[in-house]
């Protein structure tokens, strides 16, 4: 049986070419690259092309970019950060009720050490608006962070104007944009952002390897101590490989962007029209157009998310019933929540996130198992008299 992997905003497939890349450097350039010998400067020279290729995609200088461990370090990097190095500007931090848990929980802590976050809530599609984050500013604010695009619901976020609100307020912008690096084009410079996270196994890469971009002029401490690798913002020897993999893949990912996003919005569109002409009483969470291009995300009314993997997964279909960290617990999404759905409409998603790689073959087996599947459970269900 083919397999349809369709769980592409949990992980991605490592592409062989930025294998490739990587090999190297774990035979025979392994050097340490803190080292002033012929082995060390190779292993530095693979990371600043990698620094390069990463400060290119987003329009940033390579000194700005620091790499480490993912997107969770960058996030808390950045946001804890910014509250001890700026804690006298105030204490007080704006963000959204939809954020992954990286920042969520970095929110929470700050709060019990004596800072206000503001939590904003968000509309039926998990959207905030610009005139929000507005209302929600304060004299003692210092910093903003909204995410670029929705892990769960693929709702993108109108990043740009925020950004412009916070140059126009001397409020720091952070976002959270994981989800939407190699998939949306993004210019810091033109979107007033002023640290950003990113991490290499969203778009093809390897895991364990990210970056945080920090504006020249913020001065971030780090949130690891120790040498004095990446400038003194991140100790630790760098993972030479993972981070010259990201390099490769952010570079590959870019290449004929707008194509991609094209290609697979059309097949998510297949899937956004056609599932609900085949499953009575289904809804689709996340804005219906501003959203990820490889993004779907249903609720099935009167059945689990959790059976419907199992169904999918037995049939060859991989995909999530939320965010991969919330899966596997039976608390309903936060985000679904958030965005007014009730435990039992939210208990019954399931996401499904296409990559470059996704057929209309693909696409096919989908709409053709999950229909079968949604009328097997609900046959089974107490829920359901349909
Ligand atoms: C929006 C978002 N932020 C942060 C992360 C965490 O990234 P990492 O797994 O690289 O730590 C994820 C991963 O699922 C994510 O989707």
């Amino acid at each position: 049986m083919k397999r349809v992997y369709l769980d592409n905003a949990a992980t991605t497939r490592l592409l062989p070419e930025v294998l490739e890349e990587m090999v190297p450097y774990m035979t025979e350039l392994y050097g340490n690259p803190s080292s002033p010998h012929d082995f060390g400067q190779k292993a530095a020279s693979g990371l600043s092309m990698a620094r390069q290729q990463v400060a290119d995609a987003i329009n940033a200088d390579p000194s700005e970019i620091i790499f480490m461990s993912g997107g969770s370090e960058a996030d808390n990097t950045a946001i804890r950060g910014i509250a001890e190095r700026y804690s006298k500007k105030g204490k007080h931090i704006i963000t959204t009720a939809v954020e992954h848990h990286a920042v969520l929980h970095t929110c929470q802590l700050l709060e019990r050490n004596g800072y206000e976050v503001t939590y904003l809530p968000v509309d039926e599609y998990g959207m905030v608006t610009v005139d929000q984050v507005r209302e929600a500013m304060r004299p003692d604010t210092v910093l903003v962070t909204v995410m670029f695009a929705n892990n769960e619901v693929g709702t993108i976020m109108p990043i740009a104007e925020i950004g412009a609100l916070c140059h126009e307020k001397g409020v720091y912008f952070h976002t959270d944009a994981v989800q939407a690096v190699g998939h949306l084009p993004i210019d810091v410079k033109a979107m007033h952002i002023d640290m950003l996270s990113m991490s290499a196994h969203k778009f093809h890469g390897p895991k364990g390897v990210g970056a945080l971009y920090v504006r020249r002029g913020i001065v971030l401490p780090p949130l690891i101590y120790g040498g004095a690798q990446e400038r003194n913002r991140r100790a630790g020897t760098e993972n030479v490989p993972g981070i010259v993999g990201m390099g490769k893949a952010i570079e590959m990912a870019l290449d004929g962007l707008d194509e991609k996003a094209e290609r697979m919005k059309a097949l998510r569109d297949r899937l956004i029209r056609e599932l609900p002409e085949r499953i009575p009483e289904i809804k689709l969470n996340g804005h219906p157009t501003v959203r990820l291009p490889n993004n779907v995300n249903f609720s099935i009314k009167y059945i689990e998310g959790e059976s419907i993997l199992l169904m999918l997964d037995l049939n060859g279909i991989a995909a999530s019933s939320g965010s991969a960290c919330t899966s596997g617990s039976l608390d309903p999404s936060h985000v679904l929540l958030a965005m007014g759905l009730t435990h039992e409409i939210a208990h019954g998603s399931v996401r499904m996130t296409l990559s470059d790689e996704t057929t209309e073959e693909d696409i096919e087996k989908v709409l053709e198992v999950l229909p079968m599947v949604a009328e097997r459970l609900r046959k089974m269900s107490p829920l359901y008299h349909g």
